[in-house]
């Protein structure tokens, strides 16, 4: 399998870096307009791969022909939120990047399923669909397992609990307005413990930014690479991800996937307020859409 990332700073490059250990693609592509990064980070990881004796061939440039025949391209190009800035700040900025990068996806790599992680996540999910052209089940975008594992975190932490040891899924949007449902949680809490929880979740982002001045990258690296491996085996697996459910709205909605990307979106299984919570929450995915379509050239 190959697998192009476009962006090679700090989610990029540990994308790529966890592809190539896990051996989830045989071939990776790292991309960025700063070619000697590229190069430089596909060069290290390359030689990470061979202290393990993968089979794995990187390269890196900022020449997107190298991105041909890619079965997955990862868009993490743009800004991170710095201190105080929130994902929507970064709308126009990012949306630009976005446009450029899945004009290029469709042009060197037609036949590709689109991961996006640049934020604002939803509507960037809904950039790359105008941009590339390709249909709604070749586009996804990278959130709600990373949101899912912080959630995890925090169960964890709370409760002493291995997170292996139970499943917790965030759906909605990728903001502080996400739907954090007892109906997606394995384990009972106690109404004080989830409100904590629910609101650690949802700050989870904001925390490293805090400390880190930057925006996390570890974990958003490895739910992309969840994503790729659910795409190369076609598991049963559950995961959460942003989808588009229609040309104005993309969302986190718990789903499978498969080798031709999105296989099944699950109907979400929540109470009449958490409904209307979701539904509220959306309207500013496609109003952030719609300002972009009438500002984006
Ligand atoms: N084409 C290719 N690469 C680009 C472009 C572009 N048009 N514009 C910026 N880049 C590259 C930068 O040169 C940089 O190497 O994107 C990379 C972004 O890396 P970082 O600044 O380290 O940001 P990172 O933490 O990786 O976050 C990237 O992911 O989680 C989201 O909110 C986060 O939107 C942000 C994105």
């Amino acid at each position: 399998m190959k697998i192009s990332v476009i962006g090679a700073g700090n989610v990029g490059a540990n994308t790529a870096y966890t592809l190539a250990l896990k051996g989830v693609a045989n071939e990776i592509i790292l991309i960025d307009i700063f070619k000697d990064v590229a190069t430089a980070k596909a060069m290290d990881i390359y030689q990470a791969a061979c202290v393990f004796n993968a089979d794995i061939r990187l390269k890196g440039g900022d020449d997107y022909e190298l991105i041909k025949d890619s079965d997955i391209v990862i868009i993490t190009a743009g800004s991170p939120r710095k201190e105080g800035e929130s994902r929507e700040d970064l709308l126009l900025k990012n949306a630009k990047v976005v446009k450029n990068a899945s004009q290029n996806v469709a042009k060197f790599a037609p036949n590709s399923i689109i991961i996006v992680i640049t934020n604002p996540l939803d509507v960037m999910v809904l950039v790359a669909l105008k941009f590339s052209g390709f249909s709604k089940n070749r586009i996804l975008g990278m959130a709600g397992e990373l949101d899912s594992a912080r959630l995890k975190y925090e169960i964890s932490t709370l409760k002493g609990l291995n997170a292996s040891t139970f499943d917790a899924k965030v759906i909605g949007t990728h903001n502080d307005e996400m739907i954090i449902s007892s109906s997606n949680l394995s384990i009972n809490l106690t109404q004080s413990e989830f409100e904590t929880i629910k609101n650690e979740t949802k700050n989870g982002g904001a925390k490293i930014v805090k400390l880190l001045k930057t925006s996390a990258f570890y974990a958003p690296a490895a739910g992309a690479v969840k994503m790729c491996e659910a795409i190369k085996n076609g598991s049963d697996e559950i995961l959460s991800g942003s989808v588009v459910l229609d040309e104005n709205l993309a969302s986190g909605r718990l789903i499978r996937l498969n080798r031709a990307g999105l296989a099944e979106i699950l109907k979400p299984k929540l109470s009449q307020n958490e409904q209307d919570e979701l539904k509220n929450s959306e309207l500013k995915i496609s109003e952030n859409f719609k300002f972009l379509r009438e500002n984006l050239q």
